[in-house]
This record gives C-alpha cells, sequence and structure tokens, in this order.
C-alpha cells in the first residue's frame, strides 16, 4: 500500500474514533439532565462512569420538576419570594443535612410587621440603613437614624452585622442577593408589612426515598451555581 492510503485510513479511523467518542458524551448528557447541559457537564467531568449518580440525578430533576419548580423555577433560580437554590446563599444552611430537614419538614418565616412597632418614620429611616449596608445608594442622615432603629429592633433575629441567623431563616441584609427585592419602595414594603414565606412541607406529600434524592439534587444544583 502507498504511504498515500495508509495515511488516509489512519484519518479515516481517528476521525471515526472522534466521532464516536463524541455521539457517546452527546448521548450521556442526554440521559443525564435532559437539556441541562450546563450541570451534565460538570457531572461527565466529576463523576465519570457512576451510572447510579447520573440515574439519581435525572430522577431528581423530574422530581423537582414535578414538585418544586412551581415556586422555584424550572432550573431552580428561584423567583421573588422564592429563593434561589442554584446559589451559595442559603436563609436555612445549604449542608445537605439542612437541605433535608428543609425539605421534610418545612418553614415557616417570621419576618414581623414594624409599622405598628416603630412608625412610619422609622420604617423609611431603617430601609435607608439597610441599603446602606447592602451598599446601595441611600440617605445618610436617615441611615444614621435607621441604624439606632435596627440596633433596637432588627439586631435579634438579622444580626448586630445585619449578616443574618440561619435558625430563624433571617436573611443576611449586607449582600445584593434579595429575596423580596433590593429596590427601596420594596425593602419598605417589607419592613413596614412583613413577610412570611412559607416552604411546604414533603413528608405528607412524598415518599422518604424521594424526599432523599430531591435533598441531593438541590445539593448538586448548589454546587454547580456560580456564587
Ligand atoms: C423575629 C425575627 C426578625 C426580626 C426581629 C426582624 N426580621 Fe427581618 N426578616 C426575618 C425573616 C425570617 C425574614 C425572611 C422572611 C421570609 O423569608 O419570608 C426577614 C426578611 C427581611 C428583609 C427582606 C430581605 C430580602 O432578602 O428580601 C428585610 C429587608 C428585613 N427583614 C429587614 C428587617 C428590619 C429592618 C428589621 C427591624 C426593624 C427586621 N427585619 C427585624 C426575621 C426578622
Ligand atoms: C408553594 C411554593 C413552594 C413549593 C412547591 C416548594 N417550595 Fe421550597 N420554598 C418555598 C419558599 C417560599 C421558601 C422560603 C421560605 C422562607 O421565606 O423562609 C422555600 C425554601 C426552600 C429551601 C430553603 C432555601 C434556603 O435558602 O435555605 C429549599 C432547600 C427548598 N425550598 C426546596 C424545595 C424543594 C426541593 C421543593 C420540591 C419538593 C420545594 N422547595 C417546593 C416555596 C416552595
Amino acid at each position: 500500500m502507498s504511504t498515500f492510503w495508509s495515511l488516509w485510513i489512519i484519518i479515516l479511523t481517528s476521525t471515526n474514533l472522534v466521532l464516536l467518542f463524541w455521539i457517546l458524551m452527546a448521548n450521556r448528557k442526554k440521559a443525564v439532565k435532559g437539556e441541562e447541559t450546563k450541570e451534565a457537564q460538570t457531572t461527565g467531568h466529576v463523576y465519570d462512569g457512576i451510572e447510579e449518580y447520573d440515574n439519581a440525578l435525572k430522577m431528581g430533576f423530574r422530581l423537582f420538576a414535578n414538585n418544586c419548580a412551581i415556586c422555584h423555577g424550572a432550573d431552580g433560580g428561584g423567583n421573588p419570594g422564592f429563593p434561589n437554590l442554584t446559589d451559595k446563599d442559603w436563609l436555612y444552611g445549604g449542608t445537605p443535612e439542612k437541605i433535608l430537614e428543609t425539605i421534610t419538614h418545612g418553614r415557616k418565616a417570621a419576618m414581623p410587621a414594624w409599622v405598628g412597632v416603630i412608625g412610619e418614620e422609622s420604617v423609611v429611616d431603617v430601609a435607608e440603613y439597610v441599603l446602606q449596608i447592602s451598599g446601595g445608594e441611600h440617605d445618610a442622615a436617615k441611615a444614621e437614624k435607621g441604624a439606632k432603629v435596627f440596633a433596637a429592633n432588627c439586631v435579634a433575629c438579622h444580626g448586630a452585622d445585619g449578616k443574618g441567623n440561619q435558625a430563624v431563616g433571617a436573611p443576611n441584609l449586607t449582600d445584593k442577593t434579595w429575596l423580596y427585592g433590593g429596590k427601596p419602595a420594596t425593602i419598605r414594603q417589607t419592613i413596614r408589612d412583613g413577610r412570611n414565606g412559607v416552604m411546604p412541607a414533603q413528608q405528607e406529600l412524598l415518599k422518604e426515598d424521594r424526599i432523599h434524592l430531591l435533598a441531593a439534587y438541590v445539593y448538586s444544583l448548589s454546587l454547580e451555581g456560580s456564587n
């Protein structure tokens, strides 16, 4: 055989191999996560070959779509009042144990309505203070008055530094992640009228093994999230 033809055969064979490998990977990704290629890629890299893990995630994805997506969004990215489950910002804690506890028993948040306690002027002042500690535009004079209101009324749950408390689901107020929204009017409304987010308990609705699959799935979402 001439050098040309043997070279040709080598090229054909290796192109074929590459193609085969590509088809394999493409199908693998599909099997893992439907269209969700971002998650699938990570799975492919880190857990290559662990068939059961893939299946568990696939089932987790379906269970999530059927039971959770209506509130948390199809990708778990959340909606106003319904937390993003793909980030590292947790109201109640992001360990597998805490996630399992949240899903099993549900959660009820108790952010009191403050207007009757501190009055509208202090609502406005303390909202400016919340804007200040979260790095937003604020009225400095009002924020200064608001700091005192905060120290007297809010630190019990949100902490002296405003960083929140997972034991009561009180969010960190010093970051740019908002459950209800970070616009001045929304913050004032939250403080004025209170908020009572409810995560429904799943223990009466879903079997235990399914709840475990969902907890693993949610945990995996947050691992793959960017912040
Ligand atoms: C008894 C505990 C408690 C106290 C006291 C409390 N909060 Fe809260 N706060 C919470 C909880 C719990 C949430 C989350 C509500 C939810 O998830 O529905 C919250 C939510 C908020 C939010 C919404 C944050 C977001 O991400 O959208 C703001 C703003 C806020 N609180 C400000 C305050 C201010 C200002 C005070 C004092 C005047 C205060 N809170 C006092 C428990 C408390
Ligand atoms: C009816 C709407 C609703 C449904 C359905 C729902 N959730 Fe939630 N979930 C919430 C709300 C609201 C919160 C936040 C509670 C609060 O404000 O404190 C929450 C909180 C959570 C948290 C805690 C997040 C954190 O930051 O600590 C997890 C985890 C969670 N949900 C998972 C799930 C899973 C898994 C399902 C499906 C089985 C599900 N949720 C179904 C409304 C819902």
